[in-house]
C-alpha cells in the first residue's frame, strides 16, 4: 500500500512550495487515491489537458534475476557482460511521476515522501538527459516517485524505479516509443531495469551496442504461476551499490569463467521455463546466483554481501527441497533472500521463512506484467 494521503499531509502540504510539484503532487496522488475529495474533476481536466504532452504517472514492478547480469563490457552505456533472466515481481511496486516544465530550474526528484539526496537527483537528471537528447523537450521536470518496498536492499528497487521513470519520461515527453526502444531507454538508468519494461518471464539479450542490448518477454505472467516469498533480514541501504560493484566484477579469476559459461545456463533456465520443470530450474538458478557472488566475494575490492542469517536461509531453503517442498534461493545484490516456489506454495514457505533466525520480515509476490502507463 501506498501511503499516499499521511504522504500528502506530511509533505506535501507543509514543506512544498512551488507550483509546478504542487500540480505534480496532485496528479501522482490522483493516481492513487479514486476520486479524492479535494480535487475537482475540473481541475485535474484542465491539468491533464494543459500538460498533455508534458506529464505522466506509470507503475512497474521490480524484477528478480534466476540468471544473472554481473558486470559490464561497456560502463556507461550499461552493455553487460553476459546476458540474463528474470521474473516481474507483482505485489511490489514504483509508481513515478514526470512532469517537464518550462519554470524549473533544475530536475527535481521526491522519493518516497522526501526530496532526494544529491547522487540520487544527478543519476535521474543525467538519465533525463537522454529523453531530452531524443525528443524536443528542453525544461527540466519534476519527478515523484513511491516504493511500496525498501529501497536499496537487494530488492532490485533500481530496476522498477528506472523502468517506471524511463515510461513515464519518454511519453511525458511526447516520446513515441516501441517496448524494445523503451528496455534499451530503461538499461540507460540501470542495468536491470530493462527487464522490468516486457511482463512475465523476460531475458536481456546482452547485445554489443545501444541497439542490440535490450529485454524481451519469452513466456507472458500466466504461463507459469509461480511465487517470490523475500525474506527480508536487513532493511539496510546496501553499502556498496551495483553500479560500482559491476565496475569491480573483472578483478575475480572467477568471472571469464562466469561469463564462458552463461550462454549454457541460460538455455537450461529458459527451457526449463518453458516446459515448467521446477527442478532443472531450481538447480540452474542456484547455481549461477552462487556462481556471482563466488565472483564478488573474489574480486578486488571483495563483496560479501550476506549475512549470516542470509546463509542460515539458503541451508534450509536446500533442506526444504531435499525434503520435498519445491523451492529454490536466488540472492541479488544484498544480504535478503527471494525463495522461489509454485503460488499455491507461497503460504507454507512464508510461515517456514518467517520461523528462521534473523528473519524481519517476509514480503510476496508473484508473477507481474510489463511497466504500464496509468495517467
Ligand atoms: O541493474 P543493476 O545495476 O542494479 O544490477 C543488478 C545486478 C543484480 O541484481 C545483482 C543481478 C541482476 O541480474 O539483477
Amino acid at each position: 500500500m501506498f501511503p499516499a494521503s499521511d504522504w500528502y499531509h506530511e509533505n506535501f502540504r507543509e514543506n512544498i512550495t512551488s507550483n509546478i510539484l504542487l500540480d505534480l503532487t496532485i496528479f501522482h496522488l490522483t493516481s492513487i487515491l479514486y476520486k479524492p475529495k479535494w480535487l475537482s474533476c475540473k481541475r485535474l481536466i484542465n491539468l491533464k489537458e494543459s500538460r498533455v504532452k508534458q506529464i505522466a504517472t506509470t507503475l512497474s514492478n521490480p524484477n528478480i534475476a534466476l540468471i544473472k547480469y554481473w558486470g559490464n563490457r561497456d560502463e556507461r552505456l550499461r552493455i553487460p557482460s553476459n546476458g540474463s533472466i528474470s521474473i516481474n515481481l507483482a505485489g511490489l511496486e514504483t509508481r513515478t511521476s514526470v512532469c517537464f516544465d518550462p519554470t524549473l530550474q533544475q530536475d527535481t526528484l521526491t522519493l518516497n515522501g522526501a526530496s532526494a539526496g544529491k547522487t540520487a537527483r544527478e543519476r535521474v537528471s543525467a538519465f533525463l538527459n537522454q529523453v531530452r537528447i531524443m525528443s524536443e523537450v528542453r525544461s527540466f521536470a519534476a519527478v515523484v516517485s513511491e516504493n511500496n518496498f525498501p529501497t536499496g536492499a537487494g530488492i532490485a528497487s533500481s530496476a522498477s524505479a528506472f523502468a517506471a521513470l524511463a515510461l513515464a519520461a519518454a511519453h511525458a515527453a511526447g516520446l513515441q516509443l516501441s517496448e524494445q526502444e523503451l528496455s534499451r531507454l530503461a538499461r540507460r538508468g540501470s542495468g536491470s531495469a530493462c527487464r522490468s519494461i516486457p511482463g512475465g518471464f523476460v531475458e536481456w539479450f546482452a547485445g554489443d551496442n545501444d541497439e542490440t542490448s535490450f529485454a524481451e518477454s519469452f513466456a507472458p505472467a500466466g504461463h507459469w504461476a509461480l511465487g517470490d516469498c523475500i525474506a527480508i533480514i536487513s532493511h539496510a541501504h546496501k553499502s556498496t551499490g551495483s553500479t560500482e560493484g559491476h565496475a569491480t566484477a573483472s578483478t575475480s579469476l572467477l568471472q571469464d569463467t562466469r561469463i564462458a559459461t552463461t550462454p549454457t545456463r541460460l538455455e537450461t533456465c529458459r527451457r526449463a521455463i518453458l516446459n515448467r520443470d521446477f527442478n532443472s530450474l531450481a538447480e540452474v538458478a542456484e547455481l549461477d546466483s552462487n556462481l556471482m557472488h563466488a565472483v564478488m566475494i573474489t574480486s578486488q575490492p571483495p563483496l560479501l554481501y550476506w549475512q549470516p542469517a542470509t546463509l542460515g536461509i539458503m541451508q534450509a531453503v536446500q533442506k526444504w527441497r531435499s525434503g520435498g517442498l519445491p523451492c529454490f534461493y536466488t540472492i541479488d545484490a544484498g544480504p535478503n533472500v527471494h525463495v522461489i516456489c509454485l503460488e499455491d506454495e507461497i503460504e507454507q514457505v512464508t510461515a517456514r521463512l518467517q520461523r528462521l533466525p534473523g528473519v524481519l520480515q517476509v514480503r510476496t509476490a508473484t508473477v507481474g506484467g510489463p511497466a504500464r502507463l496509468i495517467m
